[in-house]
């Protein structure tokens, strides 16, 4: 148990205070023992316990020698309410001292704020979240080959749960080393900004601090991507229902046709980051809920339908079976309009949030529901491609995670799409004849995009596991994690009969499974040495490779508006670090800015001493992707071309050889050796 108290005040918990309980966690009144609970908020009308001056020290006099933890400065030009403004989330269990030291630096006449509490928690980081000899339960469920104990203990992976995103984390996109830009939709999110529960969050992956963004439309289920300038757009959301915004309102527009743009932030401090919106100037040329954006080889964005309005499955009423670019072009005589993509009447109903990739050829692979093509973007053709097996629908609401295998110079960048899971619920069905308990498919399905792999058709293995609303997450090392996801029911909330609260999906799938694309048939899926998580991921939930190289895991929200009922709105975060995490890795000294397209590179590298001596040297050009409702649409893993020389302190990288191999735009680059990241650059 940790015990935090206040030197210099008498000391008290919160709960105390009996009915004026200063938070709204799950310990009951008159408790006399801290359990598990969260979040952190402080509701409104709870009693100031403190009231202290603007800026002060916290000094934690319970390490030995005392260290001063932060310096905070709380001054803002705008009246924020409910915000925590000091952390400390990895403390030992032991007594705790906190000292306050008011500094008087204030930037205002009265430089006074209130502090209504502090937050004890017990935490998950100063005991194993589960204990286990290495075996997952889902590998030993399955009954796959498992390698012995001792490889298993040499390839720990490991869990951690430190930080929380504030605002439920719907929409992610890692945007530099230090941040990740978080978008969700407009409900009461426990971060605020301007007077109002905060809808869009820049999470800093170093310190964990969250800090709100103003968004001015409703970015409910809106999608983007980077331009090849840098700025990030995100398009789409909800329209106003019934003169709200949604249940909560908060004065937020009509997010349907909202194009969002987000300047480059590369910046620590992030101080002038913030979403640019114009709605009378800057906006989709029609109405867009559930589409799909990725960058093309002219470096633009293509946005691909998908309904008019918000809903759940999608129908012929409310299809919007369209494309169009940003920044608006005129293709096929559409001046900047849109233009039409029978794909998407076709895979009518359940072809929401369709998958899409940027092809090494220039064509665009879509999957939705159970078809696939290829989009001639430059001719508007279309070319169709084998269904997809045994009447597995991918695509919204029977979400299936899609992934684009990595591309590499030795094949002459030949295309392999990999979907796994989905369900083969009948998407002409009403809400009330799907239960949460349906099964999820545990399909994974492969396709080559070369004549001669199209004419074989997808090639159908299985997953150890069943799941829906997966993330696939590849790695610098080729590999696929995939995690998340939920072993029943259907995406979305409040449609089906038997909803777990108001979640239309059940049985979370708790522990990973790694799926090595290069391994032979059979011996391509293993969770050997993986935590599984307490946390449920299911709808609204993502998880992301960051630059470091650990997988960035946030949300899950099953609900109209943020509620803790099971399944509750999750703000916890977790990052999983697969085993070469703990190995040495390169270091590269003189990190270039830019590669251009076929030059060559020269990076000084220190490459840690191998035992291999045929050790192999990789460079993963990726594009981390930005990600929502399992869709990791524009993820991309190009291996480019290196040699080692000058006693291997000298590395010539050669960048793509034509703007379809990797759309122009941002990048994170890793040096692999034998299997081994360097941080992401
Ligand atoms: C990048 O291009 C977009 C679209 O034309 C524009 O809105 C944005 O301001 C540009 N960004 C930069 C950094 O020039
Ligand atoms: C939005 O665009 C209009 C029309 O071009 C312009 O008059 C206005 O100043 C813009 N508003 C902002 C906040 O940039
Ligand atoms: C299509 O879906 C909308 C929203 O859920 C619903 O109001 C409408 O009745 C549906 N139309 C058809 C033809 O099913
Ligand atoms: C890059 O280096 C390779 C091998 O050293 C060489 O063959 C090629 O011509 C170089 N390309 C350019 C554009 O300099």
């Amino acid at each position: 148990m940790i015990v935090l108290a206040l030197l210099s005040l008498p000391l008290f918990w919160a709960f105390a205070f009996g009915k004026e309980s200063a938070w709204n966690g799950q310990t009951p009144p008159g408790a006399d023992k801290p359990g598990p609970f969260w979040p952190y908020y402080v509701p409104p009308g709870a009693k100031a316990m403190i009231r202290y001056l603007r800026s002060f020290t916290l000094l934690d006099a319970g390490l030995t020698p005392s260290i001063t933890l932060q310096e905070v400065d709380t001054w803002s030009d705008v009246a924020r309410k409910q915000q925590r403004i000091f952390w400390k989330f990895d403390l030992l269990y032991g007594k705790h001292t906190i000292k306050i030291t008011h500094l008087g630096d204030g930037r205002v006449e009265s430089p006074v704020i209130n502090i209504d509490a502090f937050i004890v928690t017990e935490g998950l980081a100063t005991r194993p979240l589960i204990p286990q000899a290495g075996l997952s339960d889902a590998a030993a469920q399955s009954g796959i080959s498992l390698q012995s104990q001792s490889i298993a203990s040499q390839a720990q992976w490991t869990l951690t749960q430190k930080s929380v995103t504030g605002v439920s984390a719907m929409q992610l996109i890692i945007i530099s080393d230090i941040h990740a830009l978080i978008i969700d939709k407009v409900e009461y999110n426990p971060l605020t900004i301007g007077g109002h529960p905060s809808w869009a969050a820049l999470f800093n992956l170093q310190t964990h601090a969250v800090r709100p963004l103003e968004a001015e439309s409703d970015s409910f289920c809106a999608r983007g991507t980077f331009l090849s300038n840098g700025t990030l757009i995100n398009a789409g959301g909800n329209p106003v229902v019934g003169g709200y915004t949604s249940a909560a309102d908060f004065g937020g527009l009509d997010g349907l046709q909202a194009v969002r743009i987000f300047e480059p932030c590369q910046s620590s401090s992030a101080d002038r980051c913030t979403f640019y919106e114009n709605h009378s100037r800057i906006r989709m040329a029609s109405p867009r809920w559930y589409n799909t954006v990725i960058r093309i080889s002219d470096g633009s964005a293509t946005i691909i339908g998908e309904s008019k309005k918000g809903g759940w499955i999608n129908n012929a009423t409310m299809n919007n079976p369209t494309i169009e670019y940003w920044p608006p072009k005129s293709l096929h005589n559409s001046m900047g309009l849109l233009i039409y993509l029978p794909f998407l009447v076709h895979t009518l109903n359940a072809n929401l949030f369709p998958i899409a990739f940027s092809l090494p050829d220039d064509g665009i692979f879509m999957a939705a529901n159970r078809d696939a093509i290829i989009y001639d973007w430059r001719k508007n053709q279309e070319q169709e491609l084998p269904r997809i097996p045994n009447e597995c629908r991918v695509t919204y609401p029977m979400a299936g995670a899609g992934l684009l295998l990595p591309l590499s110079l030795e094949d002459g960048y030949t295309a392999e799409i990999l979907l796994c899971g989905g369900s083969s619920i009948d998407d002409k069905k009403p809400g009330y004849e799907i239960s949460s308990q349906d099964p999820a498919s545990a399909q994974c399905s492969r396709l080559l995009l070369t004549d001669q792999g199209i004419a074989a058709g997808w090639v159908v293995e299985q997953m150890p596991q069943a799941r829906h609303m997966a993330d696939a997450v590849l790695l610098p090392t080729g590999e696929v994690l995939i995690i998340n996801g939920a072993g029943t029911g259907i995406s979305g909330y409040g449609n089906v009969v038997d909803r777990v609260g108001q979640s239309n999906a059940d049985h979370p799938v708790l522990t990973p499974v790694l799926y090595d694309p290069a391994a032979s048939a059979g011996h391509r899926f293993s969770s050997v040495g993986m935590k599984s998580s307490a946390i449920p991921r299911m709808y609204h939930s993502v998880a992301s490779l960051t630059s470091n190289g650990n997988i960035l895991v946030a949300g899950s929200n099953p609900n109209l508006d943020r509620s803790e009922l099971k399944h509750e709105t999750e703000y916890r975060v977790e990052r999983v670090g697969p085993p070469y995490m703990k190995r040495d890795s390169p270091v590269v000294h003189n990190l270039p800015k830019a590669l251009r397209y076929g030059q060559n590179l020269t990076l000084d590298v220190k490459i840690p001493p191998s035992t291999n001596q045929a050790r192999e040297i990789k460079v993963a050009l990726m594009d981390l992707a930005l990600i929502t409702h399992a869709v990791h649409a524009n993820s991309c893993l190009v291996y480019i071309s290196s040699s080692l020389f000058g006693d291997g302190q000298s590395l010539q990288i050669t960048g793509p050889p034509r703007p379809a191999v990797y759309p122009p735009g941002p990048g994170w680059i890793y040096i692999v050796m034998d299997g081994v990241p360097s941080i992401g650059f």
